[in-house]
């Protein structure tokens, strides 16, 4: 019997105690921010300059931010379980926890991509955390970040779907399942699955879900343990 499979499926409130600011609390970023200003083609398109200080301002706190206990113990779980990790969230601290196998819904705020057409494939690694107007592609076109505004195409919703559909254990930490098509996974994995839901507060899921009330830092180390032993 080959090793069981776990799929993470995680959201902002995983990387809060790393201290990167989740969307839908109070306090949230769509608090401070208005979406149609900073994180739609339109406004990309009308003021690229406030766009990509917004993404400046992001890439900057996840660089200087460190992986916590959530990430490492779900990293963890690779010592016994076939893990992937499926994240709305564009920081890399899945990865810099040790995660091997991340699926990144929402783009990568580590990455660049060109703001010219059929750009999707070219995208570069941004080293430190500053893009400047200016910073152009081969062919001339403001560099970008690579990640997922709304009204755009989610590419990798369909690999997504074909990961979760063959999970024995669904964990779902740090995300309120607000956004779609991304919390629209979960519809496909198998119902005779085991579910987990990992959040603080209270999210509506099905009965079948077993919530654990309490923060990613505590939560998830807690879950691990027990599916470790
Ligand atoms: N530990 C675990 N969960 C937490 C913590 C914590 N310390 N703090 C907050 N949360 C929970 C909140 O209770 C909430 O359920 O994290 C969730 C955050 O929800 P949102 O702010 O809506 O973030 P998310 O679900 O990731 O948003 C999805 O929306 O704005 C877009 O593209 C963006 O990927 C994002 C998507």
């Amino acid at each position: 019997m080959g090793k069981q499979k776990i799929i993470v499926f995680s959201g902002a409130g995983v990387s809060a105690e790393s201290g990167l600011g989740t969307f839908r609390d109070s306090g949230g970023l769509w608090e401070k921010y208005n979406i149609e200003e900073v994180a739609t083609p339109e406004a990309w398109n009308k003021n690229p300059e406030m766009v990509t200080e917004f993404y400046n301002m992001r890439r900057k706190q996840c660089y200087e931010s460190k992986p916590n206990a959530a990430h490492f113990a779900i990293a963890k779980l690779e010592e016994k379980f076939n893990v992937e990790v499926i994240t709305q969230n564009i920081d890399d601290l899945h990865e810099r926890g040790g995660s091997s196998k991340v699926i990144h819904l929402h783009g990568e705020i580590s990455k660049v991509k060109s703001s010219g057409p059929n750009a999707e494939k070219k995208y570069f690694h941004q080293k430190n955390w500053e893009v400047k107007i200016g910073d152009k592609c081969e062919e001339g076109y403001q560099m970008r970040p690579h990640v997922v505004w709304f009204g755009e195409a989610v590419p990798m919703i369909d690999e997504a779907i074909s990961r979760i559909n063959s999970a024995d254990i669904v964990i779902v930490v740090g995300t309120s399942l607000n956004v779609y098509p991304a919390a629209g996974i979960l519809n496909y994995a198998p119902h005779n699955a085991k579910y987990y839901l990992i959040d603080p507060s209270e999210v509506s899921v099905p009965s079948y879900f077993n919530v654990i009330r309490d923060s990613a830092s505590k939560g998830v180390p807690e879950l691990v343990e027990k599916l470790l032993k």
